[in-house]
C-alpha cells in the first residue's frame, strides 16, 4: 500500500470496506457449492423446504431434498446430482476480481469517475482494493453553476463538458499561463495620450471597425500558453489594422512557446514583458510556418529561418516596437479605437471557467481561494442595461462563452483587468 502510494506519486487513500476477491453471483452456469458443502454433502429425504440454499443472489432458493427431482419445475441445486446422486462434479465457481462501489461492483483495473475524482479497482498481490484519489475540487462545480444561475447575476454559467473530469488545479495550471507581472514591470510608466476622455463612443468593436483584420479565437488546449497566444494575436491584429489591411498576418504563438525560453516556462506559463522583448529582438514567423500544437516542441531555428516571406522583403520575421502600458479606462479605450486590440492580464477566479454569457463579475462562490493569472485580448466595449463592459477574446475555443469571447464589467478594474494593459506598434516595412 505504502509502496504504491509513492510509486504513483499521488496521495491515494484506500476507501474503507474494501472487498477482497468478490465472487460474482453465479449467473451463467450457476456453479458453486450448494448441496456439496465444505463439510460434506447435504442431502435430504422426501420434501424438506428448509433443505435449501440461496441462489442467483435475488432471494431465490434451490433445494437439496429428494422432492426437487420429482415434481415438475426442477428446483434442485445445480450440484444436486453430484452431491446426492452419481453426477459429475460441476465446474468451479467463476470468480471475477472486483471491488465494491456505491452498492454495486466494478471490475478489477476499471476506473470510475465522479466529475474530477476517480477510484480504480486495483490488484494488490492476490486481492483487489478500491483506491481513490484524495478528493479534489473540480473545475466544474455543480454548486457554483447552480448558484450563479439561480441568484440572478449579470451573467450565466454553463456546465462545460470539455472541463468535466478536470480539477481546479489543472484549470489554473493549463488553461491560463501568465506569470504575475514582476514588480518592476508593474512600475512601467503608462504612455500619455492627448484626447478628450468625454468624447469617446459608448460602444466600440474592433471586429466591425476593421473587418477581416482581427484574429479569430484560439483554443490553447491544456497548455498554460495564454502569454504566447495573446501576444501573437494582439500583434497580428495590429499588423493588419495599422497596415490598413496590406499586411494581414496570423503570427505564430508556438514560435514564442517553443523558442522564447529564457525565464519563460512554455506550457507552464510565461511573462508578457519577456514575450514582447523576444518579439521585438528576434521577431516571430507566421502561424502557417510554425502551427500551434499547444505542446512543448523543439525550436528549430533553421526551419524558422526558411519560412516564406510573404509581406516582408528583408526578413521572414515579424517584429514589434517596445511594449507600452495603458494607465486607465479611457486610455485603454482610446488606444483600442486608434490602433486595435490590446493585451490585458486578469486574475481568474473559479467561477470564470463556467462563464456562459452576460457581463461577468466575479463571485466568492469557490470553496478555495485559488486564482491564477491569464492574459487575454480586449477588442472593444459597450453597455448592457446600464452596465459598462469590455468585450474580450479568450483562448478557450469558440464553444466557451459568447463564441469564445466574454464581456466583463468595465471601469472598476474587475479581476485586475485594467491594471496591466499592454500594446505595441508593429514594425512595418515601407512599401
Ligand atoms: C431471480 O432471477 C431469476 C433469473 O434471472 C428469475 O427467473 C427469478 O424470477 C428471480 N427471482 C426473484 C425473486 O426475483
Ligand atoms: C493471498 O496470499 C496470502 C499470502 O500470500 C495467502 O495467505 C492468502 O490465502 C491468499 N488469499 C487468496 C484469496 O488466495
Ligand atoms: C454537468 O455535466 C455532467 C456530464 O455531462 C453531468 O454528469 C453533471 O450532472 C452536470 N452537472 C450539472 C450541475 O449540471
Ligand atoms: C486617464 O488618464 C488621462 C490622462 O492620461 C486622463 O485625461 C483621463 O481623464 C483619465 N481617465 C480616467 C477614467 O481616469
Amino acid at each position: 500500500m505504502y509502496e504504491l502510494r509513492w510509486n504513483l506519486g499521488i496521495l491515494i487513500t484506500a476507501c474503507l470496506n474494501i472487498i477482497q476477491i468478490h465472487t460474482v453471483p453465479y449467473a451463467p452456469d450457476l456453479a458453486g457449492r450448494y448441496c456439496n458443502q465444505i463439510a460434506g454433502p447435504v442431502c435430504c429425504n422426501g420434501r424438506q423446504d428448509s433443505c435449501s440454499f440461496p441462489i442467483l443472489g435475488n432471494g431465490t432458493l434451490c433445494y437439496c431434498d429428494a422432492f426437487c427431482e420429482t415434481h415438475n419445475d426442477d428446483d434442485c441445486c445445480p450440484d444436486f446430482n453430484f452431491a446426492c446422486g452419481d453426477g459429475e462434479a460441476p465446474p468451479e465457481p467463476f470468480i471475477e476480481p472486483s471491488c465494491a462501489y456505491k452498492g454495486g461492483f466494478i471490475k478489477a483495473s476499471d476506473t470510475v469517475w465522479d466529475n474530477c475524482n476517480s477510484c480504480t479497482c486495483t490488484f494488490l498481490h492476490n486481492r483487489t482494493e478500491l483506491l481513490c484519489h484524495q478528493p479534489h475540487i473540480c473545475l466544474m462545480e455543480k454548486r457554483i453553476i447552480e448558484t450563479v444561475n439561480l441568484q440572478g447575476f449579470s451573467w450565466t454559467a454553463a456546465n462545460y463538458s470539455f472541463f468535466w473530469k478536470k480539477t481546479l488545479e489543472e484549470g489554473i495550471k493549463y488553461k491560463l499561463g501568465t506569470l504575475q507581472p514582476e514588480r518592476f514591470v508593474m512600475r512601467m510608466n503608462p504612455v500619455r495620450r492627448i484626447y478628450d476622455p468625454n468624447n469617446l463612443p459608448s460602444e466600440f468593436d474592433a471586429e466591425s471597425a476593421w473587418p477581416g483584420d482581427v484574429s479569430g479565437i484560439v483554443e490553447q488546449g491544456w497548455c498554460g500558453s495564454s502569454w504566447a497566444v495573446s501576444t501573437a494575436a494582439v500583434a497580428s491584429d495590429r499588423y493588419g489594422i495599422i497596415s490598413k489591411g496590406r499586411q494581414r498576418v496570423s503570427l505564430s504563438p508556438q514560435n514564442l512557446l517553443s523558442c522564447n525560453n529564457r525565464g519563460q516556462q512554455s506550457c507552464d506559463g510565461g511573462h508578457l514583458d519577456r514575450a514582447w522583448m523576444y518579439f521585438r529582438k528576434q521577431g516571430i514567423v507566421e502561424e502557417s510556418c510554425f502551427p500551434y500544437s499547444g505542446k512543448i516542441e523543439f525550436c528549430n531555428k533553421h526551419h524558422l529561418d526558411t519560412c516564406p516571406m510573404r509581406h516582408l522583403k528583408k526578413t521572414n520575421k515579424y517584429k514589434v516596437g517596445p511594449a507600452y502600458r495603458l494607465g486607465n479606462e479611457t486610455d485603454i479605450m482610446y488606444e483600442i479605437m486608434k490602433s486595435g486590440p490590446v493585451q490585458a492580464t486578469m486574475k481568474v477566479y473559479h467561477d470564470f471557467y463556467s462563464y456562459q454569457r452576460g457581463v461577468y463579475e466575479h463571485t466568492d462562490l469557490s470553496i478555495l481561494d485559488r486564482t491564477g493569472y491569464h492574459s487575454v485580448r480586449i477588442v472593444g466595449w459597450g453597455e448592457d442595461r446600464g452596465r459598462k463592459y469590455w468585450k474580450v477574446a479568450n483562448s478557450w475555443g469558440t464553444e466557451w462563452g459568447e463564441n469564445g469571447f466574454f464581456r466583463i464589467v468595465k471601469g472598476k478594474n474587475e479581476c485586475d483587468i485594467e491594471s496591466f494593459v499592454l500594446a505595441v506598434w508593429p514594425e512595418l516595412e515601407e512599401y
